[in-house]
């Protein structure tokens, strides 16, 4: 069996559409419909006119499609595909922070559980962040979840003062700053490019600092040939094919076995799976009604501002 051609016939025959975020691997990208952050992967699954949505990315944003498309069927190829941000952050003990703050609102990142955005006010992605915070009034209190880098990034660059959520990302606090610098060593023309999600000392060092999307954006409009890619190693997929001259060189974490940075979560998606998952329907994703309904309101909200 070709399982590429079986897909395709697939998708044809359940009218089903194939949404798959940058930092899957290389192979699932380039059989996705569409390929993008996890704004424009939320944007994507509230317009398509597709039965069925195969979300090749993590729990949090498969939710976000079914929350935004409650009459699709979202289905996620690995159901084990979670995100170690939105676990950072358990809705029990995020209740009880957010009562300590009675004159806060809560913009939270869109990684985060259904639980979640049900307590939140609007919710923004690393592409929009600055923008969502910009659009809220000066003297508005504000509490950041669940990112304690994107959120100490913000109050910086925004100059507030938002009570950050102490959560973070498996994948983007392991960076080292050392190695980084003995890379940056043997390729001194190389620019190191990096997702707020990383640490302060990693950011500070950066040539340029932005969201997935944004980074892959940079790669293209700039003139250096060389870069450093503070990210999950899916990106470098997209960089690549884009920018087929220049060289892209993961950031090195402090200690991994491939020596790169992958998400051990995003990374749970095969292309056999993703076939399972279209051709057995499987495995469905759900988000309780009185759940979707108070969390479609800061999903939605956010898109509206960012348009
Ligand atoms: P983007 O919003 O930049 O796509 O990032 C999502 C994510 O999971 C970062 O770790
Ligand atoms: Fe979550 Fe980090 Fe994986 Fe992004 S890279 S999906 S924040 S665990």
């Amino acid at each position: 069996m070709d399982t590429l051609l079986e897909i395709k016939r697939l998708q044809k025959e359940k009218n089903a559409v194939i949404l798959a975020h940058f930092y899957q691997i290389p192979e699932i990208q380039d059989i996705a419909d569409f390929v993008g952050d996890s704004l424009d992967l939320s944007r994507k699954s509230a317009d398509t006119d597709a039965d069925i949505i195969v979300f090749a990315g993590v729990n949090f944003m498969a939710e976000t499609a079914k929350i935004l498309s409650p009459e699709k069927k979202v289905l996620i190829p690995d159901r084990e595909a979670g995100c170690s941000l939105a676990d950072s952050c358990p809705p029990d003990e995020f209740r009880k922070f957010r009562d300590k703050y009675p004159d806060h609102i809560v913009v939270s990142y869109v990684n985060t559980t259904a639980e979640i955005k049900a307590m939140t006010d609007i919710c923004c992605t690393s592409t929009n962040a600055v923008e969502i915070i910009e659009s809220i009034p000066r003297e508005q209190k504000i509490i950041f979840a669940p990112d304690r880098n994107l959120g100490n990034y913000l109050n910086r660059i925004t100059g507030r003062n938002m009570v950050v959520w102490d959560g973070a990302c498996h994948v983007h606090e392991e960076f080292s700053l050392e190695r980084i610098m003995k890379l940056k060593g043997e390729f001194p023309d190389a620019k190191l490019i990096s997702h707020p999600e990383c640490q302060n000392p990693i950011l500070i060092a950066s040539d340029f600092i932005g969201s997935t999307s944004a980074l892959l954006k940079f790669t293209g409009s700039d003139d250096s040939k060389e870069y450093i890619v503070a990210t999950e190693s899916g990106i470098l997929h997209q960089m690549k094919k884009q920018n087929p001259g220049k060289l892209f060189m993961p950031a090195p974490p402090l200690d991994s076995t491939c020596g790169c940075s992958d998400c051990i979560f995003m990374k749970m998606h095969t292309v056999k799976k993703v076939y399972n998952s279209l051709n057995e329907e499987k495995f469905e994703v759900d988000v309780e009604p009185e759940i979707r309904e108070k969390a479609v309101i800061p999903i939605k909200r956010m898109l509206e501002v960012s348009r």
